[in-house]
Protein backbone atom coordinates (compact mmCIF):
# COMPACT_ATOMS: atom_id res chain seq x y z
CA UNK A 1 0.00 0.00 0.00
CA UNK A 2 1.29 3.19 -1.01
CA UNK A 3 1.45 5.05 2.60
CA UNK A 4 1.52 8.75 1.55
CA UNK A 5 -1.99 8.28 -0.62
CA UNK A 6 -3.28 6.36 2.71
CA UNK A 7 -6.10 8.50 4.51
CA UNK A 8 -5.30 9.60 7.92
CA UNK A 9 -7.63 8.42 10.59
CA UNK A 10 -9.17 11.32 12.74
CA UNK A 11 -8.12 11.51 16.45
CA UNK A 12 -10.50 9.74 18.61
CA UNK A 13 -9.29 12.09 21.85
CA UNK A 14 -10.18 15.52 19.76
CA UNK A 15 -13.33 13.74 19.52
CA UNK A 16 -14.06 13.08 22.36
CA UNK A 17 -12.88 16.56 23.95
CA UNK A 18 -14.79 18.60 21.89
CA UNK A 19 -17.86 16.49 22.67
CA UNK A 20 -17.30 16.69 26.26
CA UNK A 21 -16.51 20.82 25.62
CA UNK A 22 -20.15 21.04 24.04
CA UNK A 23 -21.71 19.15 26.91
CA UNK A 24 -19.94 21.17 29.50
CA UNK A 25 -21.11 24.60 27.88
CA UNK A 26 -24.77 22.86 28.12
CA UNK A 27 -24.24 22.33 31.87
CA UNK A 28 -23.00 25.51 32.72
CA UNK A 29 -26.11 27.36 30.30
CA UNK A 30 -28.16 25.47 32.03
CA UNK A 31 -26.81 26.75 35.37
CA UNK A 32 -26.80 30.14 34.62
CA UNK A 33 -30.58 30.11 34.20
CA UNK A 34 -31.41 27.74 36.64
CA UNK A 35 -29.45 29.46 39.19
CA UNK A 36 -31.58 32.57 38.71
CA UNK A 37 -28.10 34.97 38.76
CA UNK A 38 -29.52 37.78 37.06
CA UNK A 39 -33.36 37.73 38.71
CA UNK A 40 -35.88 39.84 37.41
CA UNK A 41 -37.23 42.44 39.84
CA UNK A 42 -40.58 41.94 40.73
CA UNK A 43 -43.09 42.58 38.54
CA UNK A 44 -45.78 45.72 40.04
CA UNK A 45 -49.12 44.93 37.30
CA UNK A 46 -51.39 41.81 36.59
CA UNK A 47 -49.81 42.33 32.65
CA UNK A 48 -46.38 42.00 33.70
CA UNK A 49 -47.43 38.52 36.04
CA UNK A 50 -48.90 37.05 32.27
CA UNK A 51 -45.45 38.12 30.77
CA UNK A 52 -43.65 36.27 33.53
CA UNK A 53 -45.33 33.34 32.95
CA UNK A 54 -44.77 33.85 29.06
CA UNK A 55 -41.57 34.22 29.27
CA UNK A 56 -41.16 31.31 31.43
CA UNK A 57 -43.34 29.08 28.95
CA UNK A 58 -41.05 29.93 26.15
CA UNK A 59 -37.79 29.72 28.41
CA UNK A 60 -38.48 25.99 29.25
CA UNK A 61 -39.21 24.71 25.62
CA UNK A 62 -36.61 26.20 24.09
CA UNK A 63 -34.11 25.16 26.59
CA UNK A 64 -35.03 21.82 25.94
CA UNK A 65 -34.85 22.30 22.37
CA UNK A 66 -31.22 23.81 23.36
CA UNK A 67 -30.32 20.82 25.45
CA UNK A 68 -31.24 17.94 23.17
CA UNK A 69 -29.67 19.88 20.24
CA UNK A 70 -26.16 20.78 21.85
CA UNK A 71 -26.53 17.01 23.33
CA UNK A 72 -27.25 15.22 20.25
CA UNK A 73 -24.42 17.87 17.86
CA UNK A 74 -21.71 16.58 20.71
CA UNK A 75 -22.95 12.72 20.37
CA UNK A 76 -22.28 13.06 16.65
CA UNK A 77 -19.05 15.14 16.77
CA UNK A 78 -17.89 11.71 18.87
CA UNK A 79 -20.13 8.95 17.25
CA UNK A 80 -19.31 9.98 13.55
CA UNK A 81 -16.08 10.83 13.92
CA UNK A 82 -12.97 10.32 11.18
CA UNK A 83 -12.22 6.84 11.56
CA UNK A 84 -10.31 6.66 8.29
CA UNK A 85 -13.24 5.44 5.82
CA UNK A 86 -14.12 7.59 2.84
CA UNK A 87 -17.06 9.78 3.83
CA UNK A 88 -20.80 8.97 2.55
CA UNK A 89 -23.12 11.22 0.64
CA UNK A 90 -26.46 11.48 2.50
CA UNK A 91 -29.90 13.35 0.98
CA UNK A 92 -31.18 13.24 4.78
CA UNK A 93 -34.33 12.16 5.10
CA UNK A 94 -37.91 13.93 3.75
CA UNK A 95 -40.11 12.28 6.14
CA UNK A 96 -37.95 13.45 9.11
CA UNK A 97 -38.19 16.82 7.66
CA UNK A 98 -41.57 17.05 7.55
CA UNK A 99 -42.15 15.89 11.16
CA UNK A 100 -39.37 18.54 12.77
CA UNK A 101 -40.97 21.64 10.48
CA UNK A 102 -44.69 20.19 12.20
CA UNK A 103 -42.85 20.33 15.27
CA UNK A 104 -41.35 23.71 14.94
CA UNK A 105 -44.72 24.90 13.87
CA UNK A 106 -46.98 23.75 16.22
CA UNK A 107 -44.78 25.18 18.73
CA UNK A 108 -44.81 28.41 17.83
CA UNK A 109 -48.22 28.67 16.97
CA UNK A 110 -49.08 27.43 20.66
CA UNK A 111 -46.76 29.81 21.93
CA UNK A 112 -48.39 32.60 20.37
CA UNK A 113 -51.48 31.03 21.46
CA UNK A 114 -50.64 31.02 25.33
CA UNK A 115 -49.08 34.52 24.95
CA UNK A 116 -51.61 36.24 23.59
CA UNK A 117 -53.72 37.22 26.72
CA UNK A 118 -50.39 38.89 28.07
CA UNK A 119 -49.87 40.93 24.40
CA UNK A 120 -53.51 41.62 24.08
CA UNK A 121 -53.71 43.21 27.89
CA UNK A 122 -50.84 45.40 26.83
CA UNK A 123 -51.10 46.14 23.37
CA UNK A 124 -55.13 45.40 22.21
CA UNK A 125 -57.42 46.30 24.87
CA UNK A 126 -57.89 50.09 25.48
CA UNK A 127 -57.27 51.46 28.90
CA UNK A 128 -60.22 51.83 31.42
CA UNK A 129 -62.11 54.81 30.20
CA UNK A 130 -60.95 56.72 33.19
CA UNK A 131 -57.27 56.34 33.34
CA UNK A 132 -55.75 58.66 33.69
CA UNK A 133 -53.82 60.07 30.77
CA UNK A 134 -50.11 61.37 31.39
CA UNK A 135 -47.81 62.59 28.41
CA UNK A 136 -44.70 61.37 28.14
CA UNK A 137 -42.13 63.41 25.97
CA UNK A 138 -38.30 62.51 25.31
CA UNK A 139 -35.50 64.41 24.23
CA UNK A 140 -31.98 63.85 24.54
CA UNK A 141 -31.55 63.32 27.25
CA UNK A 142 -34.27 63.58 29.24
CA UNK A 143 -37.95 62.39 30.19
CA UNK A 144 -40.80 65.00 31.23
CA UNK A 145 -44.11 64.28 32.18
CA UNK A 146 -47.10 66.51 31.65
CA UNK A 147 -50.56 65.89 33.47
CA UNK A 148 -53.68 67.71 32.13
CA UNK A 149 -54.45 69.46 35.35
CA UNK A 150 -57.69 69.61 37.07
CA UNK A 151 -59.50 70.47 33.94
CA UNK A 152 -58.41 67.40 31.73
CA UNK A 153 -57.48 68.52 29.13
CA UNK A 154 -53.60 69.11 27.50
CA UNK A 155 -52.67 72.37 26.23
CA UNK A 156 -51.20 73.35 22.76
CA UNK A 157 -47.99 72.33 22.25
CA UNK A 158 -46.05 74.54 20.05
CA UNK A 159 -42.63 73.26 18.83
CA UNK A 160 -41.42 76.77 18.50
CA UNK A 161 -41.46 77.91 22.11
CA UNK A 162 -39.49 74.67 23.20
CA UNK A 163 -36.76 76.49 25.17
CA UNK A 164 -35.67 73.83 28.08
CA UNK A 165 -33.34 77.16 29.62
CA UNK A 166 -35.94 79.02 30.35
CA UNK A 167 -38.67 76.39 31.80
CA UNK A 168 -40.49 75.67 28.87
CA UNK A 169 -39.36 72.28 27.92
CA UNK A 170 -42.44 71.22 25.98
CA UNK A 171 -42.66 74.62 24.00
CA UNK A 172 -46.37 74.74 26.29
CA UNK A 173 -48.72 77.88 24.58
CA UNK A 174 -49.11 80.54 26.91
CA UNK A 175 -52.09 81.79 25.10
CA UNK A 176 -53.86 78.50 25.72
CA UNK A 177 -56.62 78.54 28.64
CA UNK A 178 -55.95 74.81 28.64
CA UNK A 179 -52.81 74.51 29.35
CA UNK A 180 -52.57 76.79 32.04
CA UNK A 181 -53.40 74.58 34.80
CA UNK A 182 -51.23 71.99 33.38
CA UNK A 183 -48.50 70.48 35.45
CA UNK A 184 -45.41 69.65 33.93
CA UNK A 185 -42.84 67.27 36.10
CA UNK A 186 -39.29 65.69 35.80
CA UNK A 187 -40.77 62.72 37.52
CA UNK A 188 -43.51 60.22 36.39
CA UNK A 189 -45.76 59.87 39.87
CA UNK A 190 -48.69 57.98 39.51
CA UNK A 191 -51.33 56.62 41.96
CA UNK A 192 -51.62 53.14 42.83
CA UNK A 193 -54.55 50.62 41.62
CA UNK A 194 -55.60 53.19 39.03
CA UNK A 195 -55.02 52.56 35.10
CA UNK A 196 -52.33 55.15 33.60
CA UNK A 197 -52.46 55.73 30.36
CA UNK A 198 -49.27 57.58 28.49
CA UNK A 199 -48.79 59.21 25.72
CA UNK A 200 -45.40 58.88 24.44
CA UNK A 201 -43.68 61.45 22.28
CA UNK A 202 -40.25 62.56 21.24
CA UNK A 203 -39.11 66.37 20.14
CA UNK A 204 -35.87 64.92 18.53
CA UNK A 205 -34.67 61.03 18.02
CA UNK A 206 -35.98 57.60 18.52
CA UNK A 207 -36.31 57.14 22.29
CA UNK A 208 -37.44 54.39 24.55
CA UNK A 209 -39.48 54.47 27.77
CA UNK A 210 -38.72 50.88 29.40
CA UNK A 211 -39.61 50.31 33.21
CA UNK A 212 -38.13 46.64 33.82
CA UNK A 213 -40.98 46.16 36.69
CA UNK A 214 -44.02 46.86 33.97
CA UNK A 215 -42.62 44.68 31.70
CA UNK A 216 -43.55 47.25 29.28
CA UNK A 217 -41.11 49.12 26.64
CA UNK A 218 -42.41 51.58 24.03
CA UNK A 219 -40.35 53.19 21.55
CA UNK A 220 -40.69 57.10 21.38
CA UNK A 221 -41.32 57.97 17.96
CA UNK A 222 -40.61 61.70 16.62
CA UNK A 223 -43.72 62.69 14.99
CA UNK A 224 -45.88 60.57 16.70
CA UNK A 225 -47.76 60.07 19.71
CA UNK A 226 -47.97 56.32 20.84
CA UNK A 227 -50.64 55.63 23.87
CA UNK A 228 -49.87 52.21 26.21
CA UNK A 229 -51.34 51.73 29.36
CA UNK A 230 -50.89 50.20 32.81
CA UNK A 231 -52.38 49.53 36.55
CA UNK A 232 -49.41 49.41 38.99
CA UNK A 233 -50.24 47.59 41.97
CA UNK A 234 -47.79 47.85 44.24
CA UNK A 235 -46.07 50.99 45.82
CA UNK A 236 -42.37 52.34 45.53
CA UNK A 237 -39.45 53.67 43.68
CA UNK A 238 -38.91 52.10 40.03
CA UNK A 239 -36.12 53.62 37.20
CA UNK A 240 -37.55 54.59 34.07
CA UNK A 241 -34.75 54.36 31.09
CA UNK A 242 -34.55 54.60 27.63
CA UNK A 243 -33.15 51.29 26.22
CA UNK A 244 -32.90 53.16 22.43
CA UNK A 245 -29.27 54.33 21.41
CA UNK A 246 -29.97 57.48 21.17
CA UNK A 247 -26.47 60.07 21.25
CA UNK A 248 -23.70 60.38 23.72
CA UNK A 249 -25.54 60.78 27.05
CA UNK A 250 -28.04 57.51 26.01
CA UNK A 251 -26.27 55.75 29.07
CA UNK A 252 -27.53 58.77 31.57
CA UNK A 253 -30.93 59.37 30.40
CA UNK A 254 -33.16 57.81 33.12
CA UNK A 255 -35.98 59.22 35.34
CA UNK A 256 -38.08 57.73 37.96
CA UNK A 257 -41.59 56.14 38.24
CA UNK A 258 -42.98 56.96 41.90
CA UNK A 259 -45.95 54.55 42.54
CA UNK A 260 -47.83 56.21 45.58
CA UNK A 261 -50.98 56.38 47.22
CA UNK A 262 -53.94 58.51 46.05
CA UNK A 263 -53.60 61.39 48.66
CA UNK A 264 -49.30 61.32 48.10
CA UNK A 265 -50.54 61.34 44.25
CA UNK A 266 -53.06 64.37 44.53
CA UNK A 267 -50.11 66.32 47.26
CA UNK A 268 -48.00 65.45 44.47
CA UNK A 269 -49.48 67.85 41.62
CA UNK A 270 -50.63 70.30 43.83
CA UNK A 271 -48.59 73.15 41.75
CA UNK A 272 -46.78 74.52 45.52
CA UNK A 273 -46.33 70.90 46.40
CA UNK A 274 -42.56 71.55 44.70
CA UNK A 275 -42.89 69.47 41.72
CA UNK A 276 -39.25 69.98 40.30
CA UNK A 277 -39.45 71.92 36.46
CA UNK A 278 -37.04 69.38 34.54
CA UNK A 279 -33.61 70.03 34.45
CA UNK A 280 -32.30 71.32 31.08
CA UNK A 281 -30.25 68.78 29.47
CA UNK A 282 -26.48 69.85 29.12
CU1 LIG B 1 -32.95 58.26 24.73
CU2 LIG B 1 -31.39 56.46 24.77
Amino acid sequence: MNRSRQHARGSATAAFLLALVLTLLVAATVFAFAAHIFPAPAPITDAAVLVDQQYARTLYVAGAVFVLAQLGLAFAVFRFRDRGAPARFSRGSVPLEIVWTSITLIVFVGLAVAGRKAWAMDRYTPPAPDAIQIEVTEAQFVFTFRYPGPDGKFGRLDPSLVDAPAGNPLGLDPNDPNGKDDVVSATLTVPVNRPIELLVRSQDVVHNFDVRELRLQQDAVPGMMIPIHFTATKMGSYAIVCTQLCGLGHNKMNAELRVVSESDYRAALEPTSGVAPPVPSK
